[in-house]
């Protein structure tokens, strides 16, 4: 098993992935949205990259993701690409980019893979299957989203775990069957509960990929800045803060303001100073 630091990685791929599951090796995704977060995700020797449609709550300031469009999507993605990352760089599919007709889904998903993603990553069971072909067919390679999909918060009702009901269950093993018979590279199951989501494992030979699913998926999934305590409040249950992040960083910029209005910054180290020569401009220059 590899964990070498990012810069003597190489470039992650799908056979890749494939080779550490059938190893048994647990493969870590984080998201990222730009330059700076995919840098950091990439040096900590994440196995996979996502730019995920969470950019809407995370960084843009919606409610929800579906107000994210592919304009969006690609911006970020351009610039999480722009790093070239070690990491499998994946792009996810928002609200409405797979959902209006097989050509324009195909364009969409092909856009992100010429802008540097290896792969998409979409929400939705079995009747997802002719969006998968298609994508499939154009050498898109797909992830699929199964459990608490965020883009159907209305009809969920809102963002609550799925799957406990028994017929809720049955539909989600069924789901993740017929998405791993289409040609899905690997699953994510976001929401449902750690046993349903060990018998999804189970039964499927791709990677599971979970978050707020339990220990005994495959691979596990966090938002950027959950991990990193980033947002203010509280996090969901199944999220592990590994730092304090916005506590740290406002009280690193709450001592910066207060250096500048002291005076105490900027110092010399921190200045520029004219060449000796040329200092005697200064006070022969009269306005
Ligand atoms: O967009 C996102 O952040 C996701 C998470 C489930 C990882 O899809």
């Amino acid at each position: 098993m590899s964990h070498l630091p990012a810069d003597a990685r190489t470039r992650v791929t799908l056979p890749q992935l494939h080779t550490w599951h059938h190893a048994g090796r647990k493969l870590v995704m984080v998201t990222a949205y730009d330059a700076a977060t995919a840098r950091i995700a990439d040096a900590a020797g994440v196995d996979i990259i996502l730019v995920g449609d969470s950019v809407g709550n995370v960084c843009l300031g919606f409610e929800n993701t579906l107000p994210v469009s592919m304009a969006m999507m690609n911006h970020h993605l351009e610039a999480v690409a722009r790093t070239q990352p070690s990491a499998f760089l994946m792009a996810d599919m928002p609200y409405l980019s797979y959902h209006l007709g097989l050509e324009e889904t195909v364009r969409n998903a092909g856009g992100f893979l010429q802008r540097g993603a290896q792969a998409v990553k979409l929400e939705g069971g079995a009747k997802r299957l002719p969006v998968i072909h298609a994508l499939l067919d154009a050498e898109i390679p797909v992830m699929g989203h199964l459990g608490l999909t965020p883009q159907s918060v209305n009809p969920m009702g809102g963002f609550k775990v799925q799957g406990k009901q028994k017929a809720d269950a049955l539909h989600l093993l069924e789901d993740a069957q017929r998405l791993q018979d289409a040609g899905c590279f690997a699953l994510l199951l976001e929401g449902i509960p750690a046993d349903l989501a060990a018998r999804v494992t189970e039964t499927v030979e791709i990677p599971t990929i979970g978050i707020g699913a339990g220990p005994q998926c495959s691979g596990q999934v966090l938002v950027f800045h959950d991990v990193l305590g980033l947002l203010p409040g509280t996090s969901p249950k199944f999220v592990r803060r590994y730092i304090e992040g916005f506590q740290e960083l406002r009280d690193a910029l709450t001592a910066w303001a207060g250096d500048v209005r002291s005076g105490g910054f900027p110092d010399a180290r921190e200045s520029y100073t004219l060449p000796e020569a040329v200092r005697p401009v200064l006070t022969q220059w009269h306005p």
